[in-house]
């Protein structure tokens, strides 16, 4: 192997250490930060994720609360539930899981949210903000490929970086976070033609597409830095979007599925909800 590991899950511990004595901080405060996570259903990822949420939430001292609904719930109860967490003194952030049942209309649930309490940063507002370069609340996965790439050391600002993906989610706001750190962003997509081209020319490459093992080692440039933000389930065992077998002997440093993107994913989730708390102090 040649390229340099990019541990997430080693970085998530460092930095939910720093967490923990903020939290400590704010008790003094009188301030506990507080998480609401609704998921709707029984996606057995999603309750993965879930569980997750609130096991992190746990180890780092900030109260969480889950609020369990079945798929049937129609939208006008999942909305009277965020008014509510929107009014709760007790909540600083407030993620709905997504996807959700398709009777559910998504985009109104996600603006039913207090911009104040948009930890997951999907708000209009929140994205807004994020495009213009404004204080917001930053979106998690996004988020954490940033600190993972500055782990690394490489300086960001006039490099290459091509995104696999354009979800709403992670593919164009990632692209953003580092267009804001003056890389030239390039984005790819089902449509793109040539895609390897583009691929082969990234001194950092986002992949964010959900297939399994999409990009091989002719994919990329020698040296290149290659985050892997897909998370496959093949044959029982987890697998990321990039051939990490054959990439990880071409690049310069790279993520592992499992063990790269998520865990840090989820640490973001809880840097926001204690920049939340915060705010509350302040306010
Ligand atoms: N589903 C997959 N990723 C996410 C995420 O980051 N936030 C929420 N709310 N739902 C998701």
């Amino acid at each position: 192997m040649s390229a340099q590991l990019i541990n997430g899950k080693e970085l998530a511990s460092e930095k939910r250490e720093s967490m923990k004595k903020e939290v400590e901080m704010l008790k003094e405060q009188g301030v506990k930060p507080g998480l609401a996570v609704i998921l709707v259903g029984q996606d057995p990822a999603s309750e993965t994720y879930v569980r997750s949420k609130h096991r992190a939430c746990e180890n780092t001292g900030i109260h969480s609360v889950s609020i369990k609904l079945p798929d049937t719930v129609s939208e006008e109860e999942l909305l009277g539930h965020i008014d509510k967490l929107n009014e709760d003194d007790a909540i600083d952030g407030i993620l709905v899981q997504l996807p959700l049942p398709k009777h559910i209309n998504e985009d109104a649930v996600i603006e039913r949210i207090s911009p104040k309490k948009d930890v997951d940063g999907f708000h209009p507002i929140s994205v807004g903000k994020m495009m213009i370069g404004q204080e917001t609340f930053l979106p998690c996965t996004p988020h954490g490929v940033l600190e993972m790439v500055r782990k690394t050391g490489i300086e960001v600002s006039g490099k290459h970086v091509v995104v696999i993906g354009r979800s709403n989610i992670v593919g164009k706001p990632v692209g953003q976070l580092f267009l804001n750190e003056n890389a030239t962003v390039t984005y790819c997509h089902s449509r793109t033609q040539n895609m390897q081209k583009h691929t082969k020319d990234a001194d950092i490459l986002i992949v964010a597409v959900g297939i399994p093992k999409f990009v091989k080692d002719q994919d990329v440039k020698e040296g290149a830095v290659v985050i892997d933000v897909g998370i496959n389930r093949v044959d029982g065992k987890l697998c990321g979007d990039v051939d990490f077998e054959e990439v990880k002997e071409v690049a310069g440093a790279i993520t592992p599925v499992p063990g790269g993107v998520g865990p840090m994913t989820i640490t973001m989730l809880l840097e926001n909800t204690i920049q939340s708390a915060k705010a509350r102090v302040r306010s």
